[in-house]
């Protein structure tokens, strides 16, 4: 774990370098995201939120307290994987809609876009997509502004009218949610279907920023950790079962640390390694169902549920077999299930954590809050204390940190980014 850090301290150094940036695997992306919210911003907002497990439209009203409505649309396969003008029209339609039902025709609200890719900003609603990840490889998208197609999507219907404030990334979006109400957050982390993690960094060690010098000195920088090991620098944790998991993806060679971590790839990590059980006659009397078999076919879901049952007894295990094509599975074919559903999960998480703690001691304060959210965080039943243990063993002495839970990055996230985007607007 400490050579994992120390790897990864490395990479983030040499991701933040204007020479050594090209060469990085983890991009360190500065935001344009420099003040965190205090608590008093206000307004009626709209949300777009794609690259989690939802897309959503979402309206937020802020005030003493946040309100929020919101919907999911469905993103078809076909169009995750065809072009990219069939995306965006595809997101003005949604967002046309949402408008229309909630009869908001008639005022001109301010949007903010949490578009959850590598992306170069080159301002606060400026974003140039680095390369598609998570299953998503729309044509004609790759060095575009998505702002600008957004809005040429918009201007192809016709038919509604907004103002974009702002594009950012989920993990900004974390970031600034929890640190309405929390003046200590400086880290903002997803673990769901794909990991990343963003933090405060002080502007001088920001080589690649290019904004203004004014105060505050600091910005949010979007790391994209989930590209780190791109370079083969993981290469001596990565076992057999990532290296098929890499060449069986859309994207061979890319992502690799989030291909050990994040929920789009856990469940079928644990399949492959259950496959393998079997073929060595270890599990299920060395016969695997056909259902077994196929690729995808053990969902990351099932680790949190076989992970929750009670010690002494198989209950979520044994439904899950059952589905699977196992109806005679013995109490040793469970446990070992469980067993390797939990390597494959303690792995995860303390590689999470080990990226956790580096950020922490870069940021080196005496007390951080991380903000976190995303599907493998909030439903396996131990990810948050497996983390916990973790990290604590890997910070500097005398830091203190907690990991905290963080509601609707995309909604409540992306209005305070808009909404301190138009403060501190207004003060210069
Ligand atoms: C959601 C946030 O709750 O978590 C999204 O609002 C984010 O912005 C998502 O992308 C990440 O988790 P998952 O599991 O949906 O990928
Ligand atoms: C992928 C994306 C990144 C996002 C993360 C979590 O790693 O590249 O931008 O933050 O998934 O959704």
């Amino acid at each position: 774990m400490k050579e994992v850090c120390a790897c990864l301290q490395e990479e983030i150094s040499k991701g933040l370098g204007k020479e050594s940036n090209p060469e990085a695997a983890i991009k360190c992306f500065p935001t344009y995201v420099r003040e965190l919210p205090n608590g008093k911003e206000n307004g009626r907002f709209l949300a777009l939120d794609l690259g989690g497990t939802n897309f959503r439209v979402l309206l937020i009203e802020l005030g003493d307290k946040c309100t929020m409505d919101s919907r999911i649309y469905a993103v078809p396969q076909p169009i995750m994987v065809g072009p990219g003008t069939g995306l965006f029209d595809h997101i003005a339609e949604c967002l046309a809609s949402f408008i229309k039902e909630r009869d908001l025709g008639c005022e001109l609200l301010p949007l903010g876009f949490t578009f959850s890719f590598p992306c170069k900003q080159e301002g606060l609603t400026k974003a140039r997509l680095a390369c598609w990840t998570k299953g998503f490889r729309c044509e004609g998208v790759e060095g575009r502004d998505v702002v600008e197609l957004l809005k040429q999507a918009i201007a192809r219907r016709g038919d509604v009218k907004i103002k974009i404030c702002a594009v950012l990334n989920d993990t900004t979006g974390t970031l600034m949610s929890c640190a309405w109400k929390n003046h200590n957050c400086r880290v903002g982390l997803i673990v769901g279907t794909g990991t990343n993690a963003c933090y405060m960094e002080k502007l001088e060690k920001v080589e690649l920023w290019d904004g203004d010098q004014e105060e505050p000195h600091q910005v949010i920088v979007n790391t994209e950790w989930g590209a780190f090991g791109d370079n083969g620098c993981l290469d001596f944790v990565r076992t057999e079962y990532d290296n098929t998991i890499d060449r069986e993806s859309v994207n061979p060679g890319k992502q690799l640390f989030e291909k050990m971590i994040s929920g789009m790839y856990m469940g079928e990590i644990a399949r492959q390694v259950l496959v393998r059980l079997v073929s060595d006659g270890l599990l299920f009397d060395g016969f695997a169902s056909d259902i077994l078999l196929e690729k995808g076919a053990f969902f990351t879901k099932y680790i949190s549920e076989i992970e929750s049952d009670k010690p002494d007894d198989f209950n979520n295990c044994r439904a899950i077999l059952e589905e699977l094509g196992f109806n005679s599975a013995t109490d040793g074919d469970c446990a070992n299930v469980r067993h390797a559903c939990e390597c494959v999960s303690r792995r995860a998480a303390h590689l999470a954590a080990a990226g956790v703690a580096v950020l922490l001691n870069r940021i080196s304060e005496e007390s951080v809050t991380v903000a976190v959210d995303g599907s493998v965080y909030r439903f396996h039943p131990h990810f948050h204390s497996l983390m916990v243990e973790q990290i604590s063993h890997l910070i500097k002495p005398g830091i203190k940190f907690d990991l905290m839970l963080s509601e609707d990055g995309s909604g409540r996230g992306a209005a305070l980014v808009a909404a301190v985007a138009s403060r501190t607007a207004a003060k210069r």
